[in-house]
C-alpha cells in the first residue's frame, strides 16, 4: 500500500505575513480558494496576532469566517495567547496553532515572552480549546539555528516538544526558522525528539534560505517523520528572523514525495495553477525548480 504523507500548506500565513505590502483580503482569499482546488487536506488560513506586529495577517479572523467550508480541508489558524483563540473560536475555527521557540530570544522577539511564559499562556488556550474540541498543533521554531543565540541544542528542542505534546497538542512542527541547517544536524535534533515521542506526533517546518530544505526533508523522511509544512511558491519567512527566506515550496516537496512513490493526495495541474496565480500577483519569480520546469514544458 502507498505511504501518506501529509502537507500542510503555510502559504497564506506563513508565506504572505513576510509581504512588505500586506495584500487585500480579496488576494488572500483568492490564493485560499486556488489551494482548496489542489487537493491539500490542510491549509493554514493566517494569525490572530497584533496588526501592530504583523499587519499582514490583519482580519486572518475575517478572512477565515469569508471562506467555504469543506469537511476534507482543515483550516487553521495561529493563536499565540487567548486573545488570539477567542477571535479564532469566534469564527468557527477548529484547529489552533500555538508557537514558541527552543530559544529564549527568538521567543522573546516573536511573542514578546519567554519560553516559559509563553507555555503558560498557551495552557489557558489548551483549557479554552478542550472545553470546544478544537484541535491544537504547537510550533518550535529554531529546531537547529536561532538568529539572535546561533545553534540551538537539540536537547533544548526535544524538551519545548515534549512540553508541548503534555500540553495536549496533538503534533508538534519543528520549524527550521532560517534556514540555515544541514541534513546531520536535522538528524541529530530528530534522535533527540524520538527518543521521547514518536514520529507521528511530529513535523518538519523548513526554510529553504540556503537551498537545504528538500535536502533536510529527504532526511527526515529518513527518520520517520510523515508530515511536512511548504508554502505555494515558496513564499515565506519570519519577520522576527532577518535574511530567512521562504518555506520549501509545496511544488518541490510534492515532487520530491510523488517520486519517491509516496501519496499525498495533491493534484498537479490544479497546483501548478495556484502557484502561477500567487506569482503573478506578485510579481515575483517562483523559486520552485519544479514549477518552472513544468511551465517550460507545458509552453515548449
Ligand atoms: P504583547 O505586546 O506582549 O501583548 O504582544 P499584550 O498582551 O501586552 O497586548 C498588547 C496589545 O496587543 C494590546 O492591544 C492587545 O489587545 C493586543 P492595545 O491595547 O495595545 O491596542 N493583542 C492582540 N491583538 C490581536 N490578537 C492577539 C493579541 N494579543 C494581544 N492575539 C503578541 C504579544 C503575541 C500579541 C505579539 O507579540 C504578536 O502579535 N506577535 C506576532 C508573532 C507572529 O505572528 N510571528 C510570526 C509567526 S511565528 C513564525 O513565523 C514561525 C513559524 O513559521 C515556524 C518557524 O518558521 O520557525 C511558525
Ligand atoms: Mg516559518
Amino acid at each position: 500500500m502507498t505511504e501518506f504523507v501529509k502537507i500542510v500548506e503555510v502559504g497564506p500565513r506563513d508565506g504572505l505575513q513576510n509581504e512588505k505590502t500586506p495584500l487585500t483580503l480579496a488576494d488572500r482569499k483568492n490564493l485560499i480558494l486556488d489551494l482548496m482546488q489542489t487537493g491539500l487536506s490542510s491549509i493554514e488560513v493566517g494569525s490572530c496576532v497584533s496588526a501592530k506586529w504583523v499587519p499582514q495577517m490583519a482580519d486572518s479572523d475575517v478572512l477565515f469566517a469569508s471562506l467555504p467550508q469543506n469537511p476534507n480541508i482543515q483550516f487553521s489558524l495561529l493563536t499565540p495567547n487567548s486573545k488570539g483563540f477567542e477571535s479564532a473560536l469566534a469564527v468557527g475555527c477548529k484547529e489552533v496553532a500555538v508557537f514558541t521557540a527552543a530559544s529564549e530570544s527568538f521567543t522573546r522577539k516573536n511573542i514578546n515572552c519567554s519560553i516559559e511564559e509563553s507555555l503558560e499562556k498557551f495552557s489557558d488556550v489548551m483549557r479554552q480549546a478542550k472545553a470546544h474540541n478544537i484541535r491544537v498543533r504547537g510550533y518550535v521554531s529554531c529546531m537547529v539555528d536561532c538568529p539572535y543565540e546561533g545553534a540551538i541544542d537539540p536537547k533544548q528542542v526535544a524538551k519545548v516538544t515534549q512540553q508541548l505534546l503534555d500540553m495536549g497538542c496533538y503534533e508538534v512542527s519543528l520549524g527550521e526558522t532560517i534556514g540555515t541547517a544541514t541534513p546531520d544536524r536535522v538528524q541529530k535534533v530528530w534522535d533527540a525528539c524520538l527518543a521521547q515521542v514518536d514520529a507521528k506526533v511530529l513535523a518538519g517546518h523548513f526554510h529553504n534560505t540556503y537551498g537545504m530544505a528538500i535536502a533536510n526533508i529527504y532526511q527526515s523522511l529518513l527518520q520517520g517523520i510523515r508530515v511536512f509544512d511548504s508554502s505555494i511558491a515558496g513564499l515565506g519567512g519570519c519577520p522576527y528572523a532577518k535574511g530567512a527566506s521562504g518555506n520549501v515550496s509545496t511544488e518541490d516537496l510534492y515532487y520530491l514525495l510523488s517520486k519517491m512513490g509516496f501519496e499525498t493526495g495533491v493534484r498537479l495541474e490544479p497546483l501548478m495553477q495556484a502557484s502561477r496565480n500567487i506569482s503573478n500577483i506578485l510579481q515575483r519569480d517562483n523559486p520552485s525548480h519544479y514549477a518552472n520546469a513544468y511551465w517550460q514544458k507545458v509552453c515548449a
